[in-house]
């Protein structure tokens, strides 16, 4: 009986039906178009070493390269993602699609999408990557799907324009062949790092530049080659590092790591604390000098640092002091209620300013989808507009509803 019950769940078509309906349930699949193309991809046979559990978990994703440090350079991305990214670039018959970072699966589902009378090409820096893709495409039927090596940040002319680009790879910025290469109605599906958030943007155009339709908070692999992000990382002690994109903000390590040893002090906002990802956006284009901590859990086992910290938390940095955001259970605000820690000689006005956030996000932005995002293309402007990154090829802007 065991047995039976076995060899049925280790069925890859099983496995495939199962990952289809909770893709639904869990509202990545929203359409009949991206539930039909992962029904109809054996997405087993794009990770053939890994086990066929891992190779349809939604949320989990297959490593295919790593560094010598042991990170990830390529890895077949987690369904649940795809599917999101699907959603997003609302892929039609008959379309021209370039996908940048390959793996053959995402390529294979977008074929799907576009049908016979469609193109997709898919674009990677590395060559062993591409050849693997081409392997596993053409074993799985895909051999219509084109397979480029090359750095994306040039694009990919042959086969220009595209109705589609969807990038599976974090960008730091939107290089201006990605703009030249997207068709006038077109659409660029891009996990864009902001102040160290990924989230995967989906822009159409909007005169020179790009708008978002929708975002949703993501995780990739660093883009590497001429458009890799330029961070600035602080190790302030084991397990504890401050970074950031921003040429303003200092990061002074040696006070930064003694401000943690003086005494933590918690400021309470009196406001709701929910919508982390919305909330998180706001707060690190409005914070006057903001990075990013990261706690490993053993320091934040210790109580040294909160648990906020084990994913990224925004933080307020000085030059010898430091404030991130926390939560306490409230039932008067609604379950949660924001605060700040702060250490450090300037703590109090820190927290202030932090606090000064949370309270008017909590305010007058607490809903999902407020932001709309910008991207304007072209050289640094004298004055930056409010609420905006700059980067190399443009300037990210946002505004709240
Ligand atoms: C998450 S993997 C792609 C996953 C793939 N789309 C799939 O089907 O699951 C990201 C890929 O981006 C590639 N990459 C990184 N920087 C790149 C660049 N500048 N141009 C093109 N590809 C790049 C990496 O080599 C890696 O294979």
């Amino acid at each position: 009986m065991t047995a039976i019950e076995d060899s049925t769940v280790r069925d890859p078509d099983a496995l495939r039906a199962d990952m289809v309906r909770a893709l639904y349930d869990q509202d990545a699949v929203k359409s009949e178009s991206v539930a039909a193309a992962f029904a109809a991809v054996p997405r087993h046979r794009f990770a053939p070493d890994a086990p066929l559990e891992l190779a349809y978990d939604l949320h989990r994703t297959v490593p295919v390269k790593k560094d010598e440090h042991g990170l990830d350079l390529s890895v077949m991305s987690a369904a649940h993602l795809q599917a999101v990214m699907l959603e997003q670039a609302e892929i039609k018959p008959g379309m021209k699609v370039l996908e940048i970072g390959s793996g053959g699966y995402n390529a294979a589902l977008i074929q799907e999408l576009v049908g016979s009378d469609g193109v997709v090409t898919t674009v990677d820096i590395d060559r062993d990557i591409v050849d693997r893709a081409r392997l596993c495409l053409d074993d799985a039927g895909y051999d219509q799907v084109k397979t480029v090596v090359a750095d994306a940040e040039a694009g990919v002319p042959d086969g220009a324009l595209y109705d589609r680009i969807i990038v599976t790879v974090a960008a730091w910025d939107i290089p201006p062949s990605w703009l030249s290469e997207l068709a006038e109605k077109g659409r660029l599906v891009v996990p864009l790092t902001v102040r160290g958030t990924t989230r995967s943007i989906a822009f159409d155009r909007e005169g020179e530049g790009l708008v978002s339709r929708s975002y949703r908070l993501a995780r990739f692999v660093p883009m590497q080659g001429e458009g890799a992000a330029k961070e600035r990382k602080a190790l302030l002690r084991e397990g504890v590092v401050v970074q950031t994109d921003d040429e303003r903000v200092p990061l002074n390590t040696k006070a930064l790591n003694h401000a943690l040893d003086t005494p933590r002090r918690e400021f309470w906002s009196g406001a709701a604390y929910d919508l982390p990802d919305e909330l998180e956006l706001y707060l690190t284009l409005h914070l006057s000098s903001a990075a990013r901590l990261h706690a490993s859990e053993a320091v934040v086992d210790s109580g040294l640092v909160d648990a906020s910290a084990l994913l990224g938390v925004p933080a307020l940095v000085s030059e010898d002091s430091i404030a991130y955001r926390t939560r306490r259970e409230n039932e008067d605000t609604g379950g949660f209620e924001s605060g700040v820690v702060a250490h450090g000689p300037q703590a109090e006005a820190l927290a202030d300013e932090y606090l000064s956030l949370l309270r008017r996000w909590a305010q007058d932005h607490r809903r999902q989808g407020a932001a709309t995002i910008r991207f304007l293309p072209g050289p640094a402007p004298s004055t930056l507009p409010e609420n905006s990154v700059l980067k190399r090829h443009g300037v990210v802007a946002v505004s709240w509803r």
